[in-house]
């Protein structure tokens, strides 16, 4: 089937490269001329490990292309994709001025029956938006249907998300769209569960699952406060509670909270969306809460561990705001740098991926080194921020030498076991343990 992808980002790139791969016939478009130019050269202006490669295979299948014309991708598509972002505006709702822009360009190049989904995040019933807008826009007689597929694609894992997903999400509203939408998925039928209901619950669908996973992390960073105040241990409770399968083992990571373009904005927006339609979301409030605490935690743990930061030196290993990924949108590194910076410590910090990203976002102050045993490197405490694999197996013996002594950790990932630590002769703290 022949398919448009209206923004080339995390998830439209991911998406539209994905379809071509499911066999389908693929036009991403962009208003970033600078990003479609890229594209076309064959590079790839994200991180995600696998993309790369896809994306020449189907450009030289000539299943995928780059565009910047609209007007040209809706003559050749049946089913074109909203996958702009949907950024937080200042109060926390979610900014759907590209939702509408985009919408409103494809009503006035309708050049017959279309289906038009959106596939980026969007409060519930920002589907009947989209129909008012093309209603009023689109010419006379125009004929469309909207539609809601919502990714659930994470960074790092997203083509991987998006060729085995748990689930494909369909909301329609007619018996035309719902066939579109089926022929388009046709090639994952026989492994995913496709899920087909109306437009609003497709909606909700997204915000209701990322905010339970947001949850599911702020519950155990909760607990992992208590198990502090304890002689428990978070990572066995946390086993305990996974081997429930009601629970699952998954998102019962605790330590420096969650970031990412997702969860924080999907809380937000929904806390936002749900008050609007007249329900208070406290819950998800005291979700956001945990979260924004638990940042404070981890200076808190570098404060206890060197009582003053004014003039000690701290090493941070990883800025991205998880692994596998560059994206420092919301990345617990950023506030907590903030906060140990305004303690009067100084800051030497390294991530395989996502330093150029931080580079931009992080005050100039930062000292940016190649790999951790540089970072570590004559400093008075080594703070893990973002557990990149690279650090789970580094020699912790170079570390040790090149650290100031005591030689302390303050583990944020828990990536490593306290009495092991200890044995080693370190000042060790984690999340929790
Ligand atoms: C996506 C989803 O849209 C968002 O809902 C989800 O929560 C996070 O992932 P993302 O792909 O990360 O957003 O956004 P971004 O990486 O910023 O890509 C958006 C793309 O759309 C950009 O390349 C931008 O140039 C393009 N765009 C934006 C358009 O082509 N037209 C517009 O009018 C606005
Ligand atoms: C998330 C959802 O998982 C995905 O389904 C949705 O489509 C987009 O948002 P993403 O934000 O890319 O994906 O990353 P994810 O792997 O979910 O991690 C989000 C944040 O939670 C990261 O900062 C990560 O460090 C943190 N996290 C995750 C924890 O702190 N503990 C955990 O157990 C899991």
């Amino acid at each position: 089937m022949k398919t448009a992808i209206v923004g080339t980002g995390y998830v439209g790139l991911v998406s539209g490269t994905c379809f071509a791969e499911l066999g389908h016939e693929v036009i991403c478009v962009d208003n970033n001329e600078e990003k479609v130019k890229i594209l076309r050269e064959g590079g790839i202006p994200i991180y995600e490990p696998g993309l790369k490669e896809l994306v020449e295979k189907n450009v030289k299948a000539g299943r995928l292309s780059f565009s910047t014309d609209i007007k040209k991708a809706l003559e050749k598509s049946e089913v074109i994709f909203v996958a702009v972002n949907t950024p937080p505006l200042p109060d926390g709702s979610a900014d759907l001025c590209y939702v509408e822009a985009v919408s409103r360009e494809i009503a006035q190049n309708l050049p017959g029956y279309r289906v038009v989904v959106s596939k980026s995040t969007v409060p519930v019933e920002t589907g009947k938006w989209i129909k008012k807008t093309i209603d009023r826009y689109a010419p006379e007689g125009a004929e469309y249907d909207v539609a809601s597929n919502p990714e659930f694609l994470r960074e790092g894992k997203a083509v991987d998300d998006f060729l085995n997903p748990d689930r494909v999400v369909i909301g329609v509203e007619s018996q035309r769209a719902k066939e579109k939408m089926l022929e388009l998925y046709e090639p994952l039928k026989e492994k995913t569960e496709i899920l087909v209901t109306n437009i609003e619950s497709a909606e909700l669908i997204k915000h209701a699952s990322n905010s339970f996973l947001a949850m599911k992390i702020s519950y155990i960073n909760a607990i992992a406060n208590i198990c502090e105040r304890t002689e428990a241990d978070v990572q066995e409770v946390a086993r305990g509670m996974g081997l429930d399968e009601r629970i699952g083992n998954h998102f019962l990571q605790a330590g420096a909270g969650f970031g990412g373009s997702c969860f924080p904005k999907d809380l937000s927006a929904f806390i936002d969306i749900a008050a609007k339609l007249g329900y208070d979301f406290n819950l998800l409030r005291e979700v956001e809460k945990i979260n924004t605490d638990q940042k404070k935690h981890i200076v808190e743990k570098c404060k206890n561990t060197l009582w003053n930061l004014k003039g000690k030196k701290i090493a941070v290993l990883g800025l991205a705001f998880k692994p596998d990924t560059d994206d420092m949108r919301n990345a617990p590194a950023i506030d907590i740098i903030n906060d140990l910076l305004k303690e009067g410590a100084s800051i030497k910090a390294c991530d395989p991926q996502a330093a150029a990203n931080a580079k931009k976002i992080l005050p100039d102050s930062v000292e940016y080194c190649a790999d951790a045993y540089e970072t570590a490197q004559g400093c008075d405490l080594l703070l893990i921020v973002t557990d990149w694999e690279e650090y789970r197996n580094m020699d912790l013996g170079r570390i040790k030498k090149a650290l100031n002594d005591p030689p302390s950790i303050v583990d944020g990932r828990n990536i490593f076991d306290p009495e092991d630590m200890k044995k080693r002769g370190f000042h060790y703290t984690g999340v929790g343990r």
